[in-house]
């Protein structure tokens, strides 16, 4: 793909396709699909929160009262949509070891809808940022998971196999989850009110990765500790995705009201304004923790117990970044720590064993009802 400059939405959905055959999406993906911006409804006409709270919410950049507000409405956009493309550039290959047909099917639905989100906030930018909007949605489509070029850690990790697909579905869908909560409370209106139909649709991702690890887990094949390596492998990667504690870009975000809490409406008490990410990835992991207590109410006999790895376990953003901990949060020396790695993250004879899922009969459960 070379050096565009994009005029117009059309142009952005020329670029749009070309990104497409660069990274040799199989295009039944797009057949029967119409790619289109979708538009809800807001919470409410007012600023929920932040300085400019009761006033009416910004529908053109123009009304957005300062430069650096903007920026960082800019930036919060591109942000979120480089991970909605990312995470195809991760999924696409896996097209062609679906366990089911049905499989396939949701794998197919998660793609489109994950290039729809891109689409939709390339459409913000290139509505309402100008010639910096045009040139952040060229941008997005350059960056390459691939090439470890995404914005977040999560969405340069490759996702090998399809024990990997519903555990990042499980994990990394839902962290989507959370921030197009947060995002649904913005004082841009056009921001909120892409969220509506986008969180719909995430849902369903969401609910794709607990199924298909369900259903996995009732097949009573595949070793349980080979599933735990995988949960270690995503989800310091997903807490690292609620950005740094004592952040002072979530704070400008909240006191500018572009980014509320994920229950911004139905949480009486005022924020922690210096406290906002860390709140957010607690909520998430709340609720994470119940899942995996779920999924161990279906483990076969004998089979030991799932369980999340410490927060501080593999963090690459936050207070504990780049520390040696060990799945259980004991601190590690650098030897110690080496070796625990090799023995809790999946090595290639797990990854040989992991991508049989796709292709040895009785692996995972055909679909529930
Ligand atoms: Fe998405
Ligand atoms: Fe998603």
């Amino acid at each position: 793909m070379g050096a565009a400059r994009l005029n117009s939405f059309d142009d952005w959905v020329d670029y749009f396709r070309a990104w497409q055959k660069d990274i040799d999406l199989d295009p039944s993906v797009n057949s029967g699909y119409t790619f289109e911006a979708k538009y809800g409804d807001l919470h409410g006409p007012a600023i929920e929160f932040g300085d400019f709270k009761g006033d009416r919410k910004w529908e053109k950049i123009l009304e957005v009262p300062d430069q650096r507000i903007r920026d960082a409405l800019l930036h919060l956009i591109t942000y979120q949509g480089d991970t909605e493309f990312a995470s195809v550039e991760q999924q696409r290959h896996l097209l062609a070891t679906a366990p089911t047909p049905h499989d396939l099917e949701a794998l197919v639905r998660v793609m489109r809808e994950e290039m729809r989100h891109g689409w939709q906030m390339c459409h913000l930018l290139m509505s309402h940022f100008g010639d910096s909007g045009r040139l952040e949605a060229q941008k997005m489509l350059e960056r390459r998971a691939t090439r470890g070029e995404r914005l977040l850690g999560s969405f340069n990790v490759p996702v090998e196999n399809w024990l990997d697909f519903f555990t990042y579905t499980q994990f990394i869908d839902r962290d989507g989850k959370f921030q197009l909560g947060m995002l649904s409370h913005s004082a841009f209106a056009p921001l909120a009110r892409s969220m509506g139909p986008m969180l719909k649709e995430e849902s369903f991702h969401l609910g794709t990765g607990n199924n298909g690890l369900k259903r996995i887990v009732r097949a009573g094949r595949l070793p349980i500790p080979l599933m735990q390596k995988y949960f270690n492998k995503w989800v310091p990667t997903a807490y690292d995705l609620f950005g740094t504690d004592g952040s002072s870009s979530a704070h400008w975000a909240y006191v500018w009201g572009l980014k509320g809490r994920f229950d911004e409406d139905q949480n009486p008490h005022p924020a922690e304004r210096d406290r906002l990410n860390e709140y957010a990835r607690g909520l998430y992991a709340e609720e994470i923790r119940g899942l995996v207590e779920a999924l161990n109410r279906d483990l076969p006999e004998g089979a030991p117990p799932l369980y999340l790895p410490d927060e501080k376990f593999n963090r690459r953003i936050g207070e504990h970044a780049g520390g040696r901990f060990a799945v259980d949060g004991r601190p590690l020396d650098e030897a110690a720590y080496a070796r625990h790695l090799a023995e809790v993250l999946p090595g290639d004879e797990d990854r040989r064993r992991a991508s049989a899922i796709g292709r040895e009969e009785g692996f995972i459960l055909p679909r529930q009802a």
